[in-house]
């Protein structure tokens, strides 16, 4: 396994559960890539932005409830997991057109949901902006609290056999055993799954390179004494994670920087200017941290998952773009399945490498 983000450590825990002896190489160690500016929500219905995405992004949801109780099992530790469901706000009368147009789509797949007016929306959540002029509630949506998963991941793999250990991986070689070149010297394994994120178009794979390219995400993580909302909120500029105890995120920014992962004056700023616009109280909350993360995008945006068409031995599960978190367990299946079983789910369909030239 290449990449221990959030990602690689739900394959290397899905394998590890079905026998298979597991070795995790990072350049950094567990959870310090994009995992660790991840928010950690749960919410196809809102970022479904293609009818591929959604459909993975339905069916990585719909594994969430039994995939988070066996890792915390397995782990013997609690995961931040809360099903509480989403508040699209609208603030101008353009906003609260796309959230009717959202009603109809919402409507005619049959997906639980309300269309509220701006008080119906603050009766439900009184700390919103006395500005909003729409809400749109979807109930099935959740968040998880990142950093408690990975570590109950790596925990849960761990348990169950899996080795991690830090390197660079420069080059694979594909071919049953599969040769990994890093900078701890070179290893061999019967299958190597390349999860490596935004850093896995510079892993030299056989002469090609996975396309994936760096987009910048800043995340604020603020606390309050206690939550300001009961929601997932979501806005046009910003969106708002509330833990339980008072943590609030706020994300994100989308930014083509290439290979820099600063924390940036300019995105803090906009941030905190955008969170305060959707629940004005956030401007009294303590300021706790910033942290960036480059998301893995492709040029279709949808992940790479499953059996390279020409590299015997060697399977990707990158490009997540913006849906890691959210489609990490489901992706850990179709590659466990396909790797450990031979057996192809239909939603492989949708995400082949082949259709790169992988
Ligand atoms: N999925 C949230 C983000 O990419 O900002």
């Amino acid at each position: 396994m290449v990449g221990a983000g959030v990602v690689g450590c739900a394959i290397a825990y899905e394998l590890a559960v079905r026998g298979v002896q597991v070795h995790v190489i990072d350049g950094r160690g567990p959870g310090l890539g994009a995992t660790r500016a991840s928010a950690g929500m749960l919410t196809p219905y809102i970022e479904g932005h293609s009818a591929a995405l959604l459909q993975l992004g339905v069916c990585g949801l719909e594994q969430y409830d039994r995939f988070i109780s066996r890792v915390s099992s397995d782990a013997g530790a609690p995961i931040e997991y809360r099903r509480i469901g989403t508040l699209q706000i609208a603030h101008d009368d353009a906003e609260a057109g796309k959230l009717a147009e959202e009603d109809r789509a919402l409507s005619a797949m049959g997906v639980a949901h309300s269309l509220l007016s701006g008080r119906e929306a603050r009766q439900l959540e009184p700390a919103l902006d006395a500005r909003v002029t729409a809400g749109l509630r979807i109930p099935a949506h959740g968040y998880v609290g990142v950093q408690s998963l990975l570590s109950a991941l790596v925990e849960a793999a761990t348990r169950r056999g899996a080795e991690f250990s830090v390197a660079h991986v420069h080059a694979i070689d594909g071919a049953a055993p599969v040769r990994v070149e890093t900078t701890g010297g070179a290893l061999s394994a019967d299958a190597v799954v390349v999860a490596a994120g935004s850093w896995s178009g510079g892993i030299v794979l056989a002469g090609r390179q996975a396309p994936v390219r760096p987009v910048r995400g800043q995340l604020l993580h603020l606390r309050l004494s206690e939550p300001p909302v009961s929601h997932v909120v979501w806005g046009a500029a910003a969106y708002l994670v509330p833990w339980q105890d008072g943590s609030v995120l706020v994300g994100a920014t989308v930014e083509d920087v290439g290979f820099d992962e600063r924390v940036t004056v300019s995105g803090v700023r906009r941030l905190l200017d955008d969170g305060e616009r959707l629940v004005p109280a956030l401007g009294n909350a303590a300021f706790h941290e910033a942290r960036a993360g480059l998301r893995p995008a492709t040029a279709d945006e949808l992940p790479i998952i499953g059996a390279s068409s020409s590299m015997r031995g060697v399977y990707f599960a990158t490009g997540h773009y913006r849906s890691g978190v959210l489609l990490a367990p489901l992706t850990a299946a179709l590659v466990a399945d396909q790797l450990v079983d031979g057996r192809e789910r239909r939603e492989l369909a949708l995400v082949r490498p082949d259709r790169f030239g992988l």
